[in-house]
């Protein structure tokens, strides 16, 4: 199996939560699409069935961006951008390498110091920018959207059109509306798949293929998951051990699991897991909370509460068998370091012992720990543990008798905030 869910650290079994019985009826409602939300299971076996001309389409247009421009601007926010950082944050070099296209983004947040210092950055680069919203109505990505928009004009005059592709909804939207007025290239985001179940539409995809790395890899990993997750039977799948856990673990009071990984290139997995689980599960007054760490970097900041604070957490850590990228420590003559016992030990073999010394040390301090192990660190697993997790997320929120694919609880701030600045126009005008 591309993925294990280990449970040494755990005091309790898949095979003891009390609502197991209803797994088989949920997995039939979800690949029947007869529960709530059940308009937006389009990424189910999305991968499976994609056409070949459409990744053809995706890996021209990231050819094409990657010969005329230096940096993609990608415009967007929540499941609009953190598929595709995710996996570009995970593949990519720490430090860029000349002559690569580099994705940057935009609309994720309202800074106008960030905005400022891109554009001056900018400046001397070839820019294509990737503007990405499903509702095409989303506020952040609009602001940032017409600024930027303004900057291309200024630029690049009427070749401006050629260098802006919109991705967004193929029907309806302001988005939608300005692409067609001034004909950009378009990539449309399906109706049945919500923004943050995503990644594997164009949403994702062309950011990840312009970034160099092999859609069709990720792909493959994808498909393959969507045929080892889909069944029925709890013993066979492990998607839906992990989310019986988590209830089984809920149930009994510990509300924050935290995402725990080894390796600082995950910390956009992360976010975008957080943001999965989050928007997914969080409503009605229910739900875990999502939050991470990165080891053993938080270990000496939040360490310490994880070992010793308030025991309402559960913790998933995430590890790769296999990493190709590594160093070995070496011997040193003088030993003053006192580090010659770490001597031929490579710093993947010191983060798998941290792992279990860790894993154990928060078992025996209260915190129940779950071990999800990827046996490789590259494209074909990451794009299964993507799809692993949607799964797992969708069992897990109708476990909770929730719908996992609204967020209708995002609306307040909007709405509030939309309202102060429409009275502070109305005092002003
Ligand atoms: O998961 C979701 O649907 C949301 O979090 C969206 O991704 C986010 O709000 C951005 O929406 P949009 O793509 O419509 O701009």
């Amino acid at each position: 199996m591309p993925i294990k869910l280990n449970t040494q650290f755990l005091k309790m079994d898949y095979k003891d939560y009390e609502k197991n019985d209803l797994v088989p009826a949920i997995h039939k409602m979800i690949h029947e699409k007869t529960g709530a939300g059940s308009d937006y299971l389009g990424w189910l076996d999305w991968a499976g069935q994609m056409d070949e001309s459409f990744i053809q389409e995706i890996e021209e247009t990231a050819k094409k961006i990657q010969v005329n421009s230096n940096v993609l601007v990608v415009i967007g926010i929540g499941g609009s951008y953190l598929g595709s950082k995710a996996i570009i944050e995970m593949l990519k070099p720490f430090f860029p390498e000349d002559n690569q296209t580099e994705v940057l983004y935009a609309g994720h947040n309202v800074s106008g110091s960030y905005l400022k210092q891109l554009m001056k950055y900018l400046d001397t680069k070839e820019v294509t920018l990737n503007v990405i919203s499903k509702s095409g109505t989303t506020t952040e990505p609009a602001i940032a959207f017409r600024i930027l928009r303004q900057y291309m004009e200024n630029r690049y005059g009427v070749e401006a059109k050629n260098r802006i592709i919109a991705t967004t909804d193929g029907e309806t939207g302001a988005l939608l509306e300005l692409a067609n007025q001034n004909g950009y290239q378009r990539f449309v985001i399906p109706q049945d798949i919500g923004g943050r179940y995503s990644v594997f539409t164009a949403v994702g995809l062309l950011p990840v293929a312009v970034a160099g790395i092999s859609i069709r890899e990720i792909l493959n990993g994808v498909k393959q998951a969507e045929v080892d997750l889909n069944e029925a039977d709890i013993d066979k799948n492990i998607a839906y051990q992990y989310a019986v856990l988590r209830q089984s673990l809920y149930k009994e009071d510990y509300s924050t699991e935290i995402l725990a990984s080894f390796e600082p290139q995950l910390v956009y997995l992360h976010e975008w897991w957080k943001q999965l689980f989050g928007e997914s599960e969080g409503k009605q007054q229910k739900g875990i909370f999502p939050a991470s760490v990165v080891y053993t970097t938080d270990l000496h900041s939040l360490g310490q509460y994880i070992q010793d604070g308030k025991r309402n957490l559960f913790e998933t850590m995430v590890s790769f068998e296999n990493k190709s990228e590594d160093l070995t420590i070496h011997e040193d003559v003088q030993n003053l370091d006192k580090l010659n016992y770490l001597c031929n030990t490579s710093l993947h073999e010191f983060n798998k012992k941290a792992l279990i010394g860790t894993g154990s040390a928060h078992r025996d301090g209260g915190v129940p720990v779950m071990h999800l192990e990827i046996e490789n660190f590259d494209e074909y697993h990451i794009g299964y543990v993507m799809y692993f997790f949607m799964k797992a997320c969708a069992m897990s929120a109708y476990l909770m008798d929730v719908n996992p694919f609204d967020q209708p609880g995002v609306e307040f701030y909007k709405k509030n905030t939309n309202n102060l600045l429409q009275q502070k126009q109305e005092t002003q005008g």
